[in-house]
C-alpha cells in the first residue's frame, strides 16, 4: 500500500507563488492507494478558498483521497458548509451528549441568522479497502473555531470511540491537524487527551501537520505497552514564511519493512518547479 502525504497548501492569500498544475503532474507521477490531507488547506477559510482548495485536490489521481480542516479552515462560521461542499461531503460525527462539551464556539448561537450548520466540529470516519486490506481512517478536528491552537474533546473523543467499536478493520490511522508529540508556538492544549485515545485504539500510525516543518518520530509508552509513529509533514505550497518547506511525503509500501519514504520538495523557479526527492527507509 502506497501512501501521499499533503498538508498545508493555504489557498488564499498565503498559497505559494509556484505553478499547481507542475505540482499536480509531480503528485500523480506517484502510484497512491490513499491521499492523506492534513489540513489547512485554505487561509482564511473564505468560499474562494475553499473552492480553489477543492478544485486542487478532485485534480489528484486517486480515488481515495481523505482530508481533515486545520486551524485556518475554521477562521469561519461556515466552515462546516464549505468543507463539506468543496473538499469532502463526509458525514460528521454528533456528540453523544451535547451538555458534556467544552470545546469554545463548538455548537454556534442559534440566533446567528443564515447559518445552517451550528455544530462547528469536523470528526469523520472514513473506511477504504485496499489489496483487500480494510483500513479504518480516523478524522478528528483539533482546531476551535477562531483559534490557531488546538483543543480536541473529550465527549468528542468518547462519541467517535464508540464509532469506531462499531467498525471492523484491519488497520487504523489517525488524522489530526496538530501534532501531539513536538510542538509550536500554537500548540493542541490537550495533546495528551489524544495520546490516551491512540493508546486506548492501539493506532499506531498518526498523521498531522500544522507546523510546516517535517518530522516523523516515534514514541513507546513502556507503561501501557505501546508504540506509535507521528508523520509530521511540512507545507506543500504555502510559501510566505521563510522556513516553509514546500514538500510532501509519499510512503512506497507503507507500513512493512520495506517501507521507502520519499520526502519531495518543491523548489519555485520562475515559472517552473525543482522537485528535489530524498528516501528514507524505515529502519
Ligand atoms: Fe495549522
Amino acid at each position: 500500500m502506497n501512501l501521499l502525504h499533503i498538508s498545508d497548501m493555504h489557498f488564499g492569500p498565503r498559497h505559494w507563488q509556484g505553478n499547481n498544475n507542475l505540482l499536480l503532474e509531480k503528485l500523480n507521477s506517484y502510484a497512491a492507494d490513499i491521499v492523506i490531507n492534513t489540513g489547512d488547506s485554505t487561509t482564511d477559510a473564505l468560499e474562494i478558498e475553499f473552492e480553489a482548495a477543492g478544485s486542487f485536490l478532485k485534480s489528484i489521481d486517486c480515488q481515495n483521497i481523505v482530508s481533515i480542516p486545520g486551524n485556518h479552515d475554521k477562521r469561519n462560521m461556515r466552515s462546516v458548509e464549505y468543507f463539506r461542499q468543496y473538499i469532502d461531503d463526509i458525514e460528521v460525527i454528533r456528540p453523544l451528549d451535547r451538555d458534556n462539551c467544552s470545546k469554545n464556539n463548538i455548537f454556534l448561537d442559534a440566533n446567528v441568522n443564515g447559518i445552517k450548520e451550528r455544530f462547528t466540529d469536523i470528526n469523520f470516519l472514513k473506511r477504504f479497502i485496499i489489496e483487500g486490506v480494510s483500513i479504518l481512517v480516523v478524522c478528528l478536528d483539533s482546531s476551535e473555531l477562531y483559534q490557531d491552537n488546538g483543543f480536541v474533546d473529550k465527549e468528542i473523543l468518547r462519541t467517535v470511540s464508540s464509532a469506531i467499536s462499531k467498525e471492523k478493520y484491519d488497520q487504523i490511522f489517525l488524522l489530526n491537524h496538530h501534532p501531539i508529540l513536538d510542538t509550536d508556538s500554537d500548540p493542541l492544549f490537550n495533546s495528551r487527551t489524544v495520546i490516551e485515545f491512540v493508546i486506548d485504539h492501539s493506532i499506531e500510525h498518526f498523521f498531522c501537520g500544522h507546523s510546516h516543518q517535517l518530522s516523523m518520530m516515534r514514541s513507546t509508552d513502556l507503561y501501557h505497552k505501546h508504540s506509535f509513529t507521528q508523520y509530521k509533514n511540512g507545507s506543500l505550497s504555502s510559501a510566505n514564511t521563510p522556513n516553509d518547506t514546500n514538500m510532501f511525503i509519499y510512503y512506497k509500501n507503507f507500513g512493512s519493512a520495506e517501507m521507502g519514504i520519499h520526502v519531495v520538495r518543491a523548489i519555485v523557479e520562475d515559472d517552473s518547479l525543482r522537485f528535489k526527492e530524498e528516501i528514507i527507509t524505515a529502519n
